[in-house]
């Protein structure tokens, strides 16, 4: 791995020896994007890749020495609006005389071993300096005295860049910023298409593919959080690109708030692709002196394939992203409170609850919603983080004991972001809120949005909860978050600095988050917005779990959890087997497929177990001690993706263990079908020279299970057809466990 300069070519290069990435320097001083993709040992000549070389028509050049230089036709690093180049920009300033023009130029670089952290966000880290080398790139703007740090990051192990830039005010004037963008790839043609993550609440992150084409075509939120609308992930792959096949770009934001990703053709068919803070309602002031940080963006490249790309995002994010205590452990098999009683609940029935728990083989018992101070309804209470010794007359404390005496661990949900109208917490502190004065301030979920950008309001909140924490013994705590932002103003701020509330909100959150993981640093955190509506990167840094949706339906979480794998390792994914008929969609699925999506994400049960007859409660018994065995290798292998469920028909997934000798099929029916052909399933990642035994059928050649497959009957399944009709039921499905001989 290495990342270095060409002093006579002025050319950076950094590359691991699988992937380059090459910058130029431009005549005027600024940087040209030159190549991105596979590994390239030379790079001296790679100037011969920069467009311009001659005129093009209606483009302005920047001088007359040389009209052919317009940074309109040129690809660059991190482009500006308006000095020659017309597309959409990577920055946008006002300066104090109302202008927008600047003239950045290289001023210096470094190349440094390791990884710097970005301070107060989450970001990408190295444990130690051998794992990545980095290049900052600092450019100036000598009117103004504005400078910007250019980052990237080269991992060693993963053919992955990390992005982000600085803004520093060296001048005598305030600055403002109204758009900074983590990453811009200028690519050099537009033969792509578009992968996002799109959805809504109950049905996150499902996969849209559309054909790039001339003009911006993108994603965004501008909801406060990163949003189940749209995820902040997206794919650029090649039309021809399949699982295993072509060139893939992956484009990550590591970040929980408003976010856009936007892709911009131009008339000579390159390609933009932008990522940052959504610029809408952004307007950060830098006074002289101050700087700003943007966020990180991770890009991968594949050359073999999208389940190549998203391997190596789930190994960084789950390695190198996520931090702590629980980073590497076996996640606890866990019964959460919430679908079994929801607010309806007394010590007793708790307890009840969790003993039936305890006896199938979960480790964790968590308390859901209702439990502090008068929240007899989602209509009361938030920020009054006491605990209702109504419900719970021997506090948390005395619930946690005794949940501990039965040989259980104890967590807890909080939603500390949140204040509802009726609670001490808004009677003591009305202006905490976030809200317009003068206007009107809309509900969600009957609650509000605490203003999370001013300290005192995170400190107060941390206050109430770490009496909470320190009073029981709680060792996982479910983060939950019901509301996007609206009529977004903190009345702590002066009228010029409302462009900056949406991202210091979020930066509030992550304080907190930071102050409760260093006082706590064993328990661990789940994060959670109504399901899956704040699933990013940003919050894996702090939450190395998150609940994946609010639909616990099976059928409906293949569905998500597929969508969700092409970003995210399978093991941040919260998966729980809830009651049938399911209470989202009143389908009825097999307890045996419940599981079977369920096992591949971080597991658990979210039902009162005590309801289920003897029979499914001997399965669950099963799935747990099942899941005990092979947690690792689910939650660490390498996850392959091998048919879609989309077409309600077939789906499957597998993973493979690091060492190749262990691999895990997941296969599920969906809906039936009549007269239906004869199905092969091919796998993947296996030893190509190595025998397989699978359990139930035979011995097999690597080779052959990943050329010509195995031959899936109905049969095979555990639960096919209905017993007292004989009738085949929809919903089946089977794992097939594989081992090396
Ligand atoms: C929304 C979450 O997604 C649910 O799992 C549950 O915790 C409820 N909130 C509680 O209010």
């Amino acid at each position: 791995m290495s990342v270095s300069y060409n002093e006579k070519e002025k050319i950076f290069h950094l590359t691991n020896g699988r992937v380059s990435y090459v910058i130029g320097v431009l005549p005027n001083g600024q940087l040209s994007q030159l190549y991105y993709g596979k590994a390239v040992k030379e790079v001296s000549g790679f100037n011969r890749y920069r467009e311009g070389a001659f005129c093009k028509a209606m483009a302005a050049f920047l001088s007359t020495d040389d009209p052919s230089f317009s940074l309109d036709t040129t690809r660059q690093e991190y482009p500006s609006f308006g000095e020659t180049d017309l597309r959409d920009p990577a920055f946008e300033l006002i300066f104090k005389d109302g202008s927008h023009i600047s003239e950045f130029r290289m001023a210096g670089y470094e190349i440094t071993k390791g990884k710097p952290s970005l301070p107060s966000l989450p970001a990408s880290y190295t444990e130690s300096d051998d794992e990545a080398e980095t290049l900052s790139v600092t450019l100036k703007d000598a009117l103004s005295g504005l400078s910007m740090t250019l980052l990237y990051t080269i991992f060693e192990n993963e053919d992955i860049i990390a992005r982000s830039v600085s803004f520093a005010n060296e001048g005598k004037d305030g600055i403002r910023l109204t758009r900074a963008m983590s990453l811009c790839l200028d690519l050099p043609d537009s033969n792509y298409e578009m992968m996002q993550f799109s959805g809504a609440w109950a049905r996150e992150r499902m996969p849209y593919t559309r054909k790039l084409v001339p003009g911006f075509q993108g994603i965004g939120s501008m909801r406060g959080h990163s949003s189940s609308q749209q995820n902040p992930f997206v794919i650029l792959k090649r039309p021809e690109t399949t699982e295993d096949f072509g060139e893939a770009i992956g484009c990550t934001f590591v970040y929980s708030g408003n976010f856009l990703a936007e892709a911009y053709v131009d008339c000579f068919d390159t390609t933009r692709l932008l990522m940052g803070i959504h610029p809408q309602n952004f307007c950060w002031l830098l006074k002289p002196g101050e700087s700003f940080q943007a966020p990180e963006a991770l890009l991968t490249y594949s050359s073999c394939g999208l389940n190549h790309m998203s391997q190596m995002l789930h190994r960084l994010l789950r390695t190198r992203v996520a931090r702590g205590f629980w980073r590497d452990k076996e996640r606890p098999i866990l019964l959460n409170s919430w679908e079994a009683v929801f607010m309806d609940f007394n010590e007793e029935k708790l307890l009840e609850i969790a003993k039936k728990g305890k006896e199938a083989g979960v480790e964790l018992f968590v308390l859901d919603d209702g439990w502090f101070g008068n929240r007899i309804d989602d209509h009361r209470a938030l920020g009054d983080w006491k605990v209702d010794t109504r419900k719970l007359p021997n506090g948390m404390k005395g619930l946690a004991e005794k949940v501990n005496a039965l040989g259980l661990e104890f967590g807890l949900w909080i939603e500390p972001e949140m204040i509802n109208e009726d609670s001490d917490l808004y009677r003591q502190h009305p202006d905490w809120v976030l809200a317009t004065p003068g206007r009107n301030r809309s509900y969600g979920r009957y609650q509000w949005v605490l203003d999370f950008s001013r300290p005192e309001v995170v400190d107060g909140i941390y206050d109430m909860l770490c009496k909470i924490f320190l009073d029981a013994n709680i060792s996982y705590i479910k983060w939950d978050m019901n509301r996007s932002v609206t009529e977004c103003y903190s009345v702590a701020y002066p009228p010029e600095q409302q462009g900056e509330i949406y991202h210091r909100y979020i930066l509030g959150v992550y304080r907190l988050y930071e102050k409760l993981i260093a006082a706590f640093p064993k328990i661990l955190f789940e994060s959670c917005a109504s399901g899956g509506c704040r699933f990013d990167a940003g919050m894996l840094y702090y939450a190395p779990q998150a609940w994946g949706s609010d639909d616990t339906d099976g059928i409906e979480r293949l569905k998500i959890h597929y969508g969700t794998s092409y970003g995210y390792p399978i093991e941040s994914i919260g998966a729980h087997v809830s009651a049938s008929p399911n209470q989202q969609l009143g389908r009825s699925v097999p307890i045996e497929t419940r599981a079977n999506v369920a096992c591949f994400g971080t597991f658990g049960y979210e039902l009162d177990l005590n309801h289920l007859p003897e029979e499914e409660f001997k399965k669950v018994c099963a799935q747990v001690e099942f899941m005990k065995k092979n947690r690792r290798t689910l939650h660490h292998g390498d996850f392959y993706r091998l048919k879609p469920p989309y077409d309600n028909t077939t789906a499957a997934w597998m993973v493979v263990s690091g060492d190749k000798k262990d691999a895990i099929v997941g296969y599920y029916k969906i809906l039936n079908q009549v007269n239906r052909g004869f199905i092969r399933l091919r796998l993947d990642g296996l030893d190509e020279n190595a025998r397989y035994e699978i359990e139930g059928l035979g011995e097999f050649g690597g080779d052959e299970l990943m050329n010509a497959g195995i031959v899936i009957f109905d049969e095979q399944a555990t639960f096919t057809t209905d017993p007292a009709t004989g009738h085949q039921l929809d919903f089946w499905s089977r794992l097939y466990m594989i081992h090396r001989i």
